[in-house]
């Protein structure tokens, strides 16, 4: 099972080696943008902690990469609490959530990431001890089972969405906390750019932190991946800073778009385009056409796709809008009637 067991200081106490671990801020006053999120649960932190009390259970939805983990980490570490992190496709049977559950200490917490993806049994379990703390177990099958139940210590469970619409009503009612992260804007994740800059120690004007942030599609982990890959380019094709100069050519090699889009964003969009005649288009027939997995698409292409307004769901597919037939120099397929349509409805030209 992927499990990681962090202390209060898990996050501090990594090998030099572990980058990924050691760009993630372990304390609330390092943790940039968010500021909505951050500020109510420092509020429920301390409320917690004055009462003597653990924290009530938290949902944490937003897109892949936002930092809900890392959020998560900073939560147990203001409660000097243990976390335990796992996530849901990881567990596979009622039995490995009861030895999760039956393995935490009182005040611990544990993180479930996709937890949407939780099978419905394995969830029941944690009804019970969300709610009054216990576990039950049944033993044996048939007319013979019995039911046990065993008391847990009191934890929190952090659970982390990328989808809560499918989470299912009784889950997502049993958490007394739920906090929505929003994609970053430009200007924190030139900040988060900047600190992660020193802690890889590269040299970054703000311009070419900048220039990182704009095609970072609203997400520190693609900020921190391409700022390690252009610091790579900036290392051995220049002289080791990142310029605006040095940040733009690396990333255009990188194939990395102005606006963000990379060569996936761009199939898709393409194949909307040019396979389905702007679309509608179903997703599982679009994510074929291109070779990729639904899931993947839906989760990790289209928010932002969807953001820029490029693409809409319909209930019959996905479309692409005017806005991306622009951005590739192409002709929107209705231009043409539309415009005529305007210029009739504007009152500037005589109809012909
Ligand atoms: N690294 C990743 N996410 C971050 C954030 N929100 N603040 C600071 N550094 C980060």
């Amino acid at each position: 099972m992927d499990e990681r067991r962090l202390n209060t200081t898990g996050f501090n106490q990594v090998e030099d080696g572990d980058i990924e671990l050691k760009l993630r801020p372990s304390r609330f006053d390092e943790y940039i943008g968010q500021a909505k999120v951050k500020e109510n649960m420092q509020v429920f932190v301390k409320a917690a902690l004055g009462r003597g009390e653990t924290l009530d259970h938290v949902l944490l939805y937003g897109q892949p990469g936002l930092g809900k983990t890392t959020l998560s980490a900073i939560i147990a570490s203001a409660m000097s609490a243990r976390l335990k992190i796992t996530a849901g496709p990881a567990i596979e049977r009622p039995g490995d959530m009861a030895a999760i559950l039956n393995d935490l200490g009182e005040g611990d917490f544990l993180f479930i990431d996709e937890i949407h993806r939780l099978n419905r049994n394995i969830e029941e379990i944690l009804y019970p001890a969300m709610e009054d703390f216990v576990l039950d177990i049944i033993i044996g099958k048939g007319p013979g089972a019995r039911s046990i139940r065993l008391d847990l210590p009191r934890f929190t469970l952090i659970g982390a969405t990328t989808r809560i619409g499918l989470l299912t009503a009784p889950l997502r009612d049993r958490f007394g906390v739920v906090q929505h992260l929003e994609p970053y804007g430009v200007s924190d994740l030139q900040k988060i750019i900047t600190r992660s800059s020193t802690v890889l120690d590269v040299e970054i004007a703000p311009e070419g932190a900048e220039e990182i942030a704009r095609r970072a599609r609203g997400t520190p982990r693609i900020a921190n991946r391409l700022l390690k890959r252009v610091r790579d380019f900036a290392q051995v094709q220049y002289d080791g800073a990142i310029t605006l100069d040095v940040a733009r050519a690396s990333l255009d090699k990188l194939e990395i778009d102005r606006l963000g889009l990379d060569s996936v964003d761009k199939k898709i969009l393409l194949a909307i385009i040019e396979k389905f005649g702007g679309g509608p288009v179903g997703l599982d027939t679009l994510a074929a056409s291109i070779d990729e997995e639904a899931g993947t698409l839906e989760d990790v292409a289209e928010p932002y796709l969807l953001q820029l307004g490029f693409i809409q769901r319909t209930p019959r597919g996905r479309t692409a809008t005017r806005l991306a037939y622009t951005h590739f120099g192409l002709t929107h397929y209705s231009s043409s009637q539309e415009d005529a349509a305007q210029m009739t409805l504007g009152g500037n030209y005589e109809p012909i």
